[in-house]
Order: structure tokens, then sequence, then C-alpha cells
């Protein structure tokens, strides 16, 4: 049986830091709330010169150096993203080619801030299907373009980012104790569209819009949806909270993920948490809270590792792997 076994991670970040206290003198706000209520105590803010693109490019070449690995040993580059460089062509094919990457294919998925789990999950299928040996799943954002920074229920919440890791077939014995992805499980619902969406785009207004979020609406869902999809991911497995190494969430809220672990019984010692450093950087979270992880020896060869997301649509789903 073919796995998609993780051979390399990495990540990148605009130079410039925003903390709380700087966001203290742009908009109505406090280190103390923006703390108490997300977790986020600084941000990362893409500068000039620094795009999506640009972003997942150096998490790329992190991820290849990582791997050993060349462009020209990939097949495949799915980049997770709703803050592309441009609405077309797709910000995949840029990085693509600014890898010096001719060969195989590149595209985007956009499923805002689950669209890792989706890239994660459609890097799997092409594996498992024979499509595709090495894919380079990247989550890149730029959301601080998408903000509107005069609305403080927004924009003390997000942050700009990048991480990748590298998938590569390998043969299984179909067993949990395979390393490789186990099992992953996509959700949509877009009866949910206005608790959080962007009021612009190509099609309707010609105009790139601004983040709209019902922060209240999308939290009284979240528990819900991430236990929802953390416990198919057991039943598909037939695993539990107690066989799991390390629960690596969607990082947009301190609360959420506390909530989230509480309920399913997962210990916060087992929980990676870096929404204090990125704040929520949409589909960058999970690789950058990996790479963290990964690099200072928490998460090691072996470990049972769960991801799983919420974001826009809604969208939520969970991937299950052993690292
Ligand atoms: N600074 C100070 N006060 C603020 C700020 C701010 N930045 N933002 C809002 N307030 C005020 C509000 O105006 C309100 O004041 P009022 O009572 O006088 O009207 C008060 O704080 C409470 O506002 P609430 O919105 O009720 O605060 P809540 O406790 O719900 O926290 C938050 C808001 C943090 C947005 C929370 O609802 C949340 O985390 N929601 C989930 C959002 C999320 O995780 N989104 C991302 C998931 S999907 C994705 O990642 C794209």
């Amino acid at each position: 049986m073919i796995r998609s076994v993780v051979r390399g991670f990495g990540a990148a970040l605009p130079k410039q830091v925003v903390t709380n206290a700087d966001l203290e003198s742009r908009v109505d706000t406090s280190d103390e709330w923006i703390v108490q209520r997300t977790g986020i105590r600084q941000r990362y803010i893409a500068g000039e010169g620094e795009t999506t693109a640009s972003l997942g490019e150096a998490a790329a070449r992190a991820a290849l150096d990582n791997a050993g690995l060349t462009a020209a040993d990939l097949d495949l580059i799915i980049l997770a993203t709703s803050t592309p460089d441009n609405t077309f062509p797709a910000t995949a094919v840029n990085i693509q080619n600014r890898l010096g990457m001719h060969h195989g294919a590149a595209f985007d998925v956009q499923a805002v801030c689950s669209g890792f789990i989706f890239g994660v999950t459609t890097a799997d299928a092409y594996i498992r299907g024979g499509l595709a040996k090495r894919v380079l799943v990247i989550g890149a954002e730029t959301f601080s373009r998408l903000l509107d920074w005069t609305d403080r229920t927004t924009c003390v919440l997000f942050g700009d980012g990048a991480g990748a890791i590298i998938l590569e077939a390998q043969e299984g014995t179909g067993s949990n104790s395979d390393r490789g992805v186990l099992t992953t499980q996509l959700r949509s619902d877009g009866a949910h569209r206005e608790k959080l969406y962007v009021d612009g785009g190509p099609s309707t207004t010609g105009t790139v819009g601004h983040l709209r979020m019902e922060g209240r609406e999308v939290f009284k869902h979240a528990v819900g949806m991430i236990t929802d999809v953390i416990e198919a991911a057991f039943a598909a497995t037939g695993t539990t909270a107690d066989d799991l190494d390390w629960l690596v969430p969607h990082q947009a809220n301190r609360r959420i993920i506390d909530g989230s672990a509480k309920k399913l019984g997962i210990p916060l010692e087992k929980v990676v948490v870096t929404v204090d450093l990125h704040g929520n950087t949409s589909a960058a979270s999970i690789p950058l809270a990996l790479n963290v992880a990964a690099s200072d020896g928490r998460i090691k060869k072996g470990d049972l590792v769960l991801l799983e997301a919420m974001g826009g649509g809604f969208t939520w789903g969970s991937v299950l792997l052993r690292w």
C-alpha cells in the first residue's frame, strides 16, 4: 500500500514583526484585550517586495533543503492560499517558475484557513493514486493585504507567512504503524458564507475587498466542527486521543485550541501552539507550527500527529499522519 510520507519541512516569515503594542497606535485596542481573547502577542506583516509567492518560495526552498532534494525531484506543487499574488495565473505556477521547475504541474487550492488540510489531502490522493511521487505542499498567505486596518475586530487577529512540507510515495503495510498520512477528512458548508468572507472579488465588485468576520459566530461553530473531523479521523483509523503524540491545530485563537483539546481529552502538553508568535496566518498556520515543533525536536520521526483546521466557507478538516 502506498503512503504519503513527510520527507521535509520548512517555513518563512516576513521581516517585520508587529506587536500588540504597535497596534495600539493604529486602532482602539490593547495588548491585554488581544492576549486575553486570542492568545496572540505578535504577528509578522509582509513589507515591500514580500508577497505570497516570495514567502511561499522561501518556505519551499527551506523544505527542499531539509529533504536534501531539489525542484528537479518534484512532480507536483500544490499551494494553499486565499491571498494569491494575482487573480491568475495560480501563484503555485509563479513559485514553480521561481524554483526553476518547468516540468510537472502546479496549482492553487483555496479553502481559507483549512487550505493546508485540503492541500495535503489532494497531494495524498495524487500519491496514493499513482499520479505523483513527490509533492510539495505549501501554505502561504499575506492576509495583511486583505485586512481593513480601521476595523479592530479583525485587524489584530491575522498575520503573514508561509510553510511547506514535501510528501513522498513510500510503500507501507497499511497499518497505523506506517509512516505517512493515515487518513484525511474534509468538510465544507456554504450556508455559513456570510460569517467569514471577503467583500470583493473579480466577478462581483472588481476589487480585492476586505475580510469581514462575525467573530462570535465563527467561535460558536469552531469547536464542534473541529471535534467532528477529529473524531472522524479516530474512527477511520481505530485510534484514540491517547495514541496521539501531537495535535497541531490551525492557529486562530488560543481559546478555540484549548476548548477543542479539552473536549477531545487531549492534554495541552501535546498541543503545538504558535498563535502567540504568528497570529492567524490562515493556510500557512499549520505548516508554520509544524516547522517550529519539528525544528525544536518536539515532533520526531514516527510520532502520531493530528492536524486540524476550520475556516471561511465554512471549510474544516483533519489529517492524521505518522511523521
Ligand atoms: N480591541 C479591543 N476591544 C475589541 C477589539 C479589539 N481588537 N475587538 C472587539 N472589541 C470589543 C468589541 O467591540 C466588543 O465591545 P462591546 O462589548 O462594547 O460591543 C467586545 O470587545 C467584545 O467583542 P466580541 O466580538 O464579543 O469578543 P469575543 O470575546 O467574541 O472575541 C474574537 C472576539 C477574538 C474575534 C472571537 O470572537 C474569536 O476568536 N472568534 C473566532 C474568530 C476566529 O478564530 N476566526 C478565524 C477562524 S477562520 C480563519 O482562520 C479565517
